[in-house]
């Protein structure tokens, strides 16, 4: 198979990163027999020092040739990186929130598992990670508070500000839709999460969301307020299959998840049209400050171009085979800094390796 894949470097420890994905990449082309052709897409910071702008006309074009993008991270250091100096949206995040819209992105699939061999980088108490967990977060990606009109205003001598939370029911339908039909692949659940006790917005998700579900007896739907659900993920994470979800409460409740998997280093996603073009990108955000040391964790990048196989190119084999290897590699103790074991636990046949290191070992276990 021949494939185009957009590959945006992006910032921070983004080349990093990306550059251990490509490398498993090429790896698994070379195994299966598949030509996999990059093209470097700028986005974000280093789109702003070359062109002016975090996401350029052309980058869009180059995005949309592409059968997939494999994205590493974008944006820098807000206290001191001049990107931050220029106006809302010509800062980095305005590339990301921008391509996402202009391929209609509108879900984002974030899976969070807990490795068992990450049990003692778990936060969590042992008797609450019992057998571990296994969710994914359905994150409605170009709606919502990030995409509503805002403002920053003058009123009778006062500054304010405002954004706005809108969503039709057609952007309702079309994520539930994708929701109810991935839980049918997993153990049939949905726990919609929104603060319809409050919000409007959240009133009519949750009409659609029930509407959806009626197609789909088969599937348990549960609703559930934000605030609990937070409460709920570091209580009982195994209670969750498939959680829904709106834009900003997708953002926040994924972070949350990543931490309870261990490290937000080991969170993919994928964000998906109604194509099966993908943008495939770690949860993970830029971290400036370990950028350039060699540390950071690969593996979210890993498994994210592992669900561009499955999703956007369906070799599934060769997904299972990247989550293979990355499991392999687990087993034998090899653990980026930020899936040491926590404080006071064992640490015997544990190896603390750096980036490259954790790629090239990934590479040797296909
Ligand atoms: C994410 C990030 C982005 C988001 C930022 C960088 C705009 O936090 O992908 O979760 O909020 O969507
Ligand atoms: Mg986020």
């Amino acid at each position: 198979m021949d494939c185009n894949i957009g590959v945006i470097r992006g910032d921070g420890i983004g080349p990093e990163i990306v550059a251990e994905a490509v490398k498993v990449l090429d790896a698994i082309g070379a195994k299966y027999n598949h030509t996999f052709h990059y093209d470097e897409i700028l986005m974000g910071g280093c789109s702003i020092d070359a062109t002016g702008e975090p996401l350029t006309k052309e980058a869009i074009e180059q995005a949309k040739r592409a059968d997939a993008v494999l994205l590493g991270s974008i944006g820098g250091d807000a206290k001191t990186s001049p990107w931050y100096k220029l106006p809302a949206d010509k800062r980095p995040e305005a590339g990301l929130l921008g391509i996402r819209k202009a391929l209609h992105l509108f879900a984002n699939l974030r899976p969070a598992y807990l490795y068992s061999q990450l049990n003692e980088a778990c936060p969590l108490r042992d008797d609450i990670i019992g057998d571990g967990f296994d969710m994914l977060i359905m994150r409605e990606l170009t709606g919502g508070l990030y995409f509503g009109k805002r403002e920053t205003r003058e009123v009778n001598g006062k500054i304010e500000a405002y954004d706005t939370l809108t969503y039709n029911e057609d952007e309702i339908r079309r994520i539930a839709i994708k929701a109810f039909d991935i839980a049918r692949k997993r153990r049939s659940k949905v726990t919609s999460v929104d603060k319809a006790n409050v919000l409007d917005s959240s009133r009519l998700w949750r009409k659609i969301v029930e509407e959806v579900a009626a197609d789909y007896s088969d599937v348990t739907l549960e609703h559930m307020l934000v605030d609990n659900a937070a409460m709920q993920l570091v209580r009982d994470p195994k209670q969750f299959d498939v959680i829904l979800t709106e834009n900003m409460f997708g953002d926040i409740l994924s972070d949350e998840a990543s931490m309870v998997t261990g490290s937000i280093g080991m969170l993919s996603s994928a964000s998906l049209n109604e194509t099966k073009f993908g943008l495939y990108e770690p949860s993970g955000g830029s971290a400036p400050d370990i950028a350039g040391k060699g540390i950071a964790n690969p593996i979210a990048t890993i498994l994210s171009a592992a669900m561009m196989l499955m999703y956007s190119f369906d070799l599934d084999e060769e997904a299972y085979a990247v989550e293979t290897a990355v499991s392999k590699v687990l087993d034998e103790g090899y653990r980026t800094i930020d899936i040491m074991p926590a404080p006071g636990k064992d640490t015997s046949n544990i190896t603390q390796v750096g980036t490259k290191k954790m790629g090239d070992l990934i590479v040797e276990h296909l």
